[in-house]
């Protein structure tokens, strides 16, 4: 089966997402968990644009040594050096170079004179500085490879004229960049099937994908080059980049792999990293991942309404065409929502260890249904409560007595905590990253207990700087989630509030399982 390339630019294209900029020490955090996932090559930077980004492509150069690692340049001599020095410690390097080829490209850029009066001049200009600065990059490395920018738009005959010229310099992979994203599936595949039949020496040269998803087909177009006889697939973790981004590469990966018999391709990608690329990506970029986002979002495995949850607890691939586990995902999750349906509910309650005979059950699904018809999502410790018949108001056992939280500059945050838990009064102290921290510490030190903290949330409920601050923490202790909340003008003692509320909210779990 043949295998396709898979070329990671999150590094330069992502990064060029609006209101992404990562450092060098980032950079190659992310390299390194990009060489674990398995991507062929690494396009690490564009050397030339700043010292901070020659330095990244230099460190990542000189520290991960699988994938073979690239640096963009423009068709310059200046940036195809630049690349030359930043990737000169790399195990295995390639410089991507290339020009605009397209009429807008050309006629925009190359407004002056100098590159020639007419289109048909303009377009000699260009095909001499692309050949140019594909040998000038062959002076330095073995693999070079050629961006025929906004191929996507350009004129088919010029774009065949201009590849077979750069491979004849000494272009060993052709990237056929959609770069506004205008291509449609049909039409790109097209395109990429008449290179491999118009341009003489294609042989020499593997012809490389690389769309943007500004019509949201950035996959779809990716998929269709395949298809049609790319052997090389460009593309970002979570499909970040310029505008509305590039092709999402755990998307077009996941694609290859569930429909090879479609494809019939491979991939040298560890799949089962992928959620946690994503997540590392996610978090150094800080950005949100849409729940509904494929292979990764957190919805990508839930199951909500009854007619799948009931499928999908028979029998899995009812309604699932991907294992979590291939991608890394923690697992499957039925959410339970007014549309759940009984056996989805009660399904979760005896995953709680809850059993209900079969006149409680009437009772908790009718109240359940009445919780649920006002929340999105009801949850363990709702759950629970409806076993109570105590939605709210349940007596606590922790309080908060008193806590006293330190910060100043140059030491590390610190907090001291007293609450009570009925008659017993617990105290402890301890440190942490910021005050909120440091106070969750001290109340897991006086609780005796460490539940994982899986979301915190703050926010203000009115503006100004007096505003009541509201929290909510979801927490797990041994696979129990619950939320809890609290509200205070002191956001300090919000969250405090928030665990404490957390807390009681497990320890109605102990009494009722
Ligand atoms: O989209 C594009 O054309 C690019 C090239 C620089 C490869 O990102
Ligand atoms: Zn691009």
């Amino acid at each position: 089966m043949d295998k396709v390339m898979i070329f990671d630019t999150t590094l330069r294209d992502g990064e060029q997402a609006a209101g992404c900029r990562i450092g060098a020490a980032e950079k190659l955090r992310i390299a390194h968990q990009l060489a674990g996932l398995g991507v062929d090559i690494i396009e690490a930077g564009f050397p030339c644009s700043s010292p901070e980004d020659f330095e990244a492509v230099r460190l990542i150069a000189s520290e991960v040594r699988t994938p073979v690692i690239c640096a963009l340049s423009r068709a310059v001599d200046t940036d195809i050096e630049a690349c030359a020095k930043a990737l000169a410690q790399a195990a295995r390097s390639r410089i991507h170079t290339g020009i605009g080829v397209s009429d807008i490209h050309i006629m925009g850029k190359f407004k002056p004179e100098k590159y020639g009066k007419t289109l048909a001049e303009k377009r000699e200009t260009t095909v001499r500085m692309a050949t140019a600065a594909v040998r000038k990059a062959r002076q330095y490395v073995d693999d070079v490879e050629f961006y025929a920018e906004d191929a996507g738009r350009s004129d088919p005959a010029f774009l065949f004229m201009i590849l077979e010229a750069v491979i004849e310099a000494g272009a060993t992979v052709v990237n056929i960049p959609d770069t506004t994203g205008y291509a449609v599936p049909s039409r790109y595949g097209t395109l990429i099937r008449s290179i491999g039949e118009n341009v003489k020496n294609i042989g020499k040269a593997i012809i490389s994908v690389h769309c943007h998803d500004d019509l949201g087909m950035a996959v779809a177009n990716s998929l269709a080059g395949i298809e049609n006889g790319a052997r090389q697939i460009e593309g970002t973790i979570n499909g970040i980049g310029e505008r509305a981004g590039n092709g999402a590469l755990e998307e077009i990966v996941m694609a290859l792999n569930t429909r090879q018999d479609h494809y019939g391709v491979t991939t040298g990608i560890n799949t089962r990293e992928f959620y946690r690329t994503s997540r590392l990506v996610a978090e150094i970029l800080g950005i949100t991942i849409p729940a509904n986002k494929a292979i990764i979002g957190d919805n990508a495995f839930s199951h909500s309404s009854g007619i799948h949850v009931d499928g999908f607890l028979k029998e899995r691939e009812t309604y699932e065409i991907m294992r979590p586990e291939d991608v890394g995902f923690p697992k499957s999750r039925v959410v339970l929502t007014a549309r759940t349906g009984r056996h989805g509910v009660f399904h979760r309650f005896s995953e709680l260890g809850i059993t209900l005979s079969e006149d409680e059950k009437e009772q908790v699904y009718a109240r359940f249904l009445r919780v649920a018809d006002k929340k999105k999502e009801v949850l363990d410790d709702d759950l629970i409560a409806l076993c109570n018949d105590e939605i709210s108001l349940q007596p606590r056992e922790y309080l908060l007595e008193s806590f006293k939280a330190a910060c100043e500059t140059g030491k590390q945050p610190s907090a001291r905590i007293r609450i009570c838990r009925g008659s017993e009064i617990l105290e402890a102290e301890a440190r942490g990253d910021g005050p909120v921290d440091a106070a969750y510490k001290a109340i897991a030190r006086a609780a005796g207990i460490s539940p994982a903290i899986l979301r915190y949330e703050i926010q203000a409920v009115t503006e100004g700087t007096d505003a009541l601050g509201k929290v909510t923490v979801q927490m797990d202790h041994n696979g129990r989630r619950v939320l809890g909340r609290g509200a205070s003008t002191d956001i300090i003692e919000a969250s405090i509030k928030a665990y404490l509320d957390a807390l009681n909210r497990l320890d109605d779990f102990e009494k009722v399982t």
